[in-house]
């Protein structure tokens, strides 16, 4: 049973193979935390629980003269608001009095097979009902009548919990929810670092680790999206964890839009982690009968430092998160017209670029943008999405029954959350896009958003996107979302709901998805924000693959794919082969490089073959080649991180190591070259200590042991940018 409720204790035990979760109901009914970390056999932990009378610490009603209860330094699993805890709260309510207060106690609880599921928004599946169990635990507010239904799935094989909260109004007034975390978990020791993935647009993930200090910090986004600019997901971690070692905790939200992760150092050194909706600019009004859903937050805890835990992500993402059956296909190896021909093209041109790209034996031909309505630069056309024949003469059809006459597989571009003010879209509905009225609009690359949080709008996405599907064969979409939101404001929500206008914008957009990326389980979809502004776990539940970044240069990738893989797998990441000077840094990096960079990914290419040499055009070649001969254990394997970026300027390096341990591809980038430099050694991960290997283009054998312990000798002729990799086979 991975879920208990021991009665005489009062606790609820949840395990998982290697992890204990227990919380305690206290005498009066909250619900406090006791531990989560490395599995432990025991069940009574009440011990840990400290009461002492603390000056300024406020003591509940229910308490009487007992000075030593009190919430303001209790360790819990949802915090109460305005009850006399003062820390980052779970919950913010403004009740039908006027009261800002949600004192939630234990009322109950469910523990069944299978999992719960949060509404109107993706979430982790069970494979089979006996995988998973749930555990519902019920919080009362017996003033206000309102509920909070907090729940855990346990993922007992797979090391993994889930949690999401529900807020239920049971009363006769309707109450203003300001702030539903779908996590709350309080620490009672102090000693942390909190690990985040913060970067900018063609600058993504960037790993930050910052220790937990007194007083609160957070990571957020209040843009619409998830950002580019800070990742929902986050690491607290011991200060000694390194990627072999130590306690860490992981906190991946399966939500796309505006969202908080906050970290409080309290006056007693202890640590509160909230995570969820952000509470800025949202409010959600709940009327007696109604209910609210916060979205779900992945849990996972490794005692052995980050590797164990981006295993424990990789794995849970690709089986039971993506929709896609493609998440476990080779996907085909694409080239995308963007950095090629970018607004300039016509067919003629299109066909050339397909038909170079054949011959180096990519396999899919992906159209980017300029393609529809009056759209020859980013300024218009945005939400008109019919083919512009004068461009395309023979409409998107026809130019996709030609690629496909060469052997081609054909694929598209859209941004439909978008609309330019020169459509024929925004013409017709100036009111579907968000704008405050009265006031001035804000232009983000010059266009509009359209208000998802609307069914109209929604349905009519969903009818154009499913007509241009409808219209040719197309087996590829690259969905894109180009500017943050600002001046939220929806025409058709009331005053008093205006703060609900985001939120319902990112369920809207899951009801596109829901309607059209779930129904062609046929057409692989790619996700993309400007690159990565939207690279987060609810995009790969309808996405098999997201455009990692806008910025295609290697050596920039090796951060940016080294911030990724912390939470996402690697067959979750696209990643493209570019031309050189590179358009977005101007550098200059080996062919044969950006191939290595790129195949650490779906590797694709984004380029007029035209500009390449023939050695060039060989060596693209040889990578696609190569990179389908080991796409299984590129894409399926467990992945490791030899080095950092941050911490090593002389070379980056990861590992992909096959399951079964039997075959491994290692790859290195030398980042700086000095001259008369020492000798360096790579030590690999993952083999299996006691069996041999033989490591292609090196003569003899090596035991498991000798490569992880003593490591590779780094090829001292390598230039600066050039790149290795190794190919191993055990025997
Ligand atoms: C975004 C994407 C690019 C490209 C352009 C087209 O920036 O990230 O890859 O598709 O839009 O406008």
């Amino acid at each position: 049973m991975a879920i208990k409720y021991n009665a005489d204790s009062k606790t609820f035990i949840l395990e998982t193979r290697d992890s204990s979760y227990l919380m305690e109901i206290s005498r009066y009914g909250n619900l406090l935390h006791l531990y989560y970390g490395d599995r432990i056999p025991d069940e009574n932990l009440d011990y840990l629980i400290k009461i002492q009378d603390r000056g300024f610490s406020p003591n509940p009603n229910e308490a009487g003269n007992d000075r030593t209860f009190s919430l303001d330094y209790l360790a819990q699993e949802f915090s109460t608001d305005g009850k006399g805890d003062y820390r980052i709260p779970s919950i913010e309510v403004i009740n039908g009095d006027g009261s800002r207060i949600f004192s939630g106690k234990v009322d109950g609880y469910k523990i069944y097979k299978g999992k719960y599921c949060t509404t109107g928004m993706p979430s982790l599946r069970a494979i089979s009902e006996d995988s998973v169990q749930t555990l519902e635990i019920r919080l009362k507010d017996n003033e206000s009548k309102a509920a909070v239904i907090l729940y855990y799935s346990v993922f007992e094989e797979k090391n993994i919990i889930t949690r999401a909260a529900r807020f239920i109004n049971e009363g006769r007034e309707s109450i203003r929810l300001h702030k539903l975390m779908s996590v709350t978990m309080d620490f009672r020791l102090s000693d942390y670092d909190l690990v985040t993935f913060d970067g900018r647009h063609t600058m993504e993930r960037e790993f930050t680790r910052t220790p937990v200090r007194s007083g609160v910090q957070s990571v957020q986004s209040c843009r619409g999206a998830s950002s580019h600019q800070h990742n929902p997901f986050a690491i607290l971690c011991e200060r000694n964890t390194n990627e072999d070692y130590g306690r860490c905790y992981g906190y991946a939200l399966i939500y796309s839009g505006n969202f908080i992760i906050e970290a409080e150092k309290d006056q007693y050194k202890q640590v509160r982690l909230n995570a969820g909706i952000n509470p800025k600019s949202f409010s959600f009004v709940v009327e007696p009968g109604e209910e609210f859903q916060a979205p779900e937050v992945v849990l996972a805890y490794s005692g052995k430092g980050f590797t164990t835990l981006s295993h424990l992500y990789h794995n849970i993402f690709r089986e039971n998160l993506c929709r896609s059956p493609y998440i476990k296909e080779p996907r085909p190896i694409l080239i995308n017209s963007w950095e090629a021909a970018y607004f300039d093209f016509n067919e003629e041109k299109l066909l050339q670029i397909a038909k170079d790209a054949l011959e180096m034996g990519m396999e899919l031909f992906v159209l980017d943008d300029g393609w529809f309505g009056k759209r020859d630069d980013d300024n218009s056309g945005l939400g008109d999405w019919k083919v512009n024949l004068n461009k395309l003469p023979n409409g998107i059809s026809g130019l996709s029954d030609r690629i496909h006459e060469m052997g081609l597989q054909f694929g598209i571009w859209i941004e439909p959350e978008m609309v330019s003010e020169d459509s024929d879209l925004y013409r017709a509905h100036p009111d579907w896009c968000l704008k405050a009225p009265g006031r001035p609009m804000t232009r983000g690359r010059n266009q509009l958003v359209l208000d998802l949080s609307r069914k109209d709008v929604c349905d009519y996405l969903i009818d154009s996107i499913n007509a241009i599907l409808q219209d040719a064969k197309i087996e590829y979409v690259k969905w894109d979302m180009n500017r943050s939101i600002s001046d939220v404001w929806s025409a058709q929500l009331p005053a008093h709901r205006q703060g609900e206008t985001l939120h319902r914008y990112i369920l809207g957009l899951y009801y596109i998805m829901d309607h059209v990326i779930l129904t062609h389980p046929e057409v692989i979809f790619c996700g993309c924000s400007g690159g990565g502004g939207r690279f987060d776990a609810a995009m790969l539940y309808y996405q098999p693959q997201i455009w990692c970044s806008d910025n295609t240069d290697a050596k920039a990738r090796l951060k940016i794919q080294y911030g990724t893989s912390f939470a996402y797998p690697v067959n979750s990441l696209e990643a493209h082969v570019s031309i050189c000077p590179n358009h977005q840094t101007r550098r200059t990096v080996p062919i044969e490089t950006r191939g290595i960079v790129a195949m650490d990914g779906i590797l694709g290419y984004e380029l007029d073959a035209f500009k390449l040499t023939k050695e060039e055009k060989d060596a693209c070649r040889e990578q696609i080649h190569f990179y389908k001969k080991h796409y299984h254990i590129i894409a399926d394997g467990d992945y490791y991180r030899l080095s950092s970026p941050y911490e090593n300027p002389y070379y980056t390096a990861w590992q992909h190591v096959s399951k079964d341990r039997k075959k491994s591809l290692v790859s290195l980038v030398l980042t700086d070259k000095e001259s008369n430099d020492a000798q360096m050694y790579l030590r690999l991960k993952g083999l299996d200590k006691d069996a041999m290997y033989t490591v292609e283009g090196l003569e003899g054998r090596y035991s498991g042991a000798l490569l992880m312990h003593a490591g590779l000798p780094v090829p001292g002729e390598l230039n600066e940018y050039e790149g290795i990799q190794f190919c191993l086979e055990m025997i």
